[in-house]
């Protein structure tokens, strides 16, 4: 599957490229939360989201890079958030966070900093409907994706395996018509990309030329 991020698109004309990820083959839109705290940049928040979601015609995908994330499960959910992923770094009742997300109607996801282990996520896997495996340090758009991220994906794939788990691993950042076929073929579901789609002439085609190699 493939996710186009928001935080990569021409926000004066935001319409207009919710309207072009409605008519692609994208999957989900990949809403990116900065608090200036969890992560050193500050993005947009619920009344963006909430504009958003008027237009768009694919669940929204929401990664929350801040703090204290549980303080706005219900804030998001009525923005109009499908998946809500918060930071596992972020969260220090990470299991009861996913069951507060869960019990309001979204698929519950966890994001995972590239530094951070993927064996911290076995005992919380089988509650967990999505990875979001930070490829670069999140924060920014248009970084180079960490090569480690490879080995991280077929661990995580393995112990979801081994858990008989429905996980889905999304993978988030520096995501490119280069590297993507390598990133599936280590076990990736879903592929997110900002600047790849954004900045190509042809964001529609680029997002069917990802979505052909996701396949
Ligand atoms: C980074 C964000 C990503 C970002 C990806 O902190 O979580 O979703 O938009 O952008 P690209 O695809 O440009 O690396
Ligand atoms: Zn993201």
């Amino acid at each position: 599957m493939i996710a186009p991020s928001v935080l990569s698109a021409d926000f004066l004309n935001l319409g207009r490229d919710v309207a072009m990820i409605n008519n692609s083959q994208a999957d989900w839109f990949h809403v990116d939360v900065m608090d200036g705290r969890f992560v050193p940049n500050i993005s947009f928040g619920l009344p963006v989201i909430k504009a958003i979601k008027k237009q768009a015609q694919k669940p929204l995908d929401v990664h929350l890079m801040i703090v204290e994330p549980e303080k706005y499960f219900q804030d998001f959910k009525d923005a109009g958030a499908d998946i809500l992923s918060v930071h596992i770094e972020a969260s220090t009742h990470l299991h009861r966070s996913l069951q507060a997300i869960k019990a309001l109607g979204m698929k519950a996801g966890v994001a995972i900093n590239p530094h951070t282990p993927v064996s911290l996520l076995a005992d919380i896997i089988n509650d967990t409907d999505l990875v979001c495996m930070m490829s670069v340090n999140p924060g920014f758009g248009g970084q180079s994706f960490i090569e480690n991220t490879l080995h991280k994906i077929k661990e995580l794939k393995r112990i979801i395996v081994e858990k008989g788990a429905t996980t889905l691993i999304e993978i988030d950042g520096g995501v490119t018509l280069q590297n993507a076929a390598s990133i599936v073929a280590a076990g990736a579901d879903v592929l997110v990309a900002g600047n790849t789609v954004f900045s190509a002439s042809n964001p529609t085609q680029m997002i069917a030329d990802l979505k052909l190699i996701s396949k």
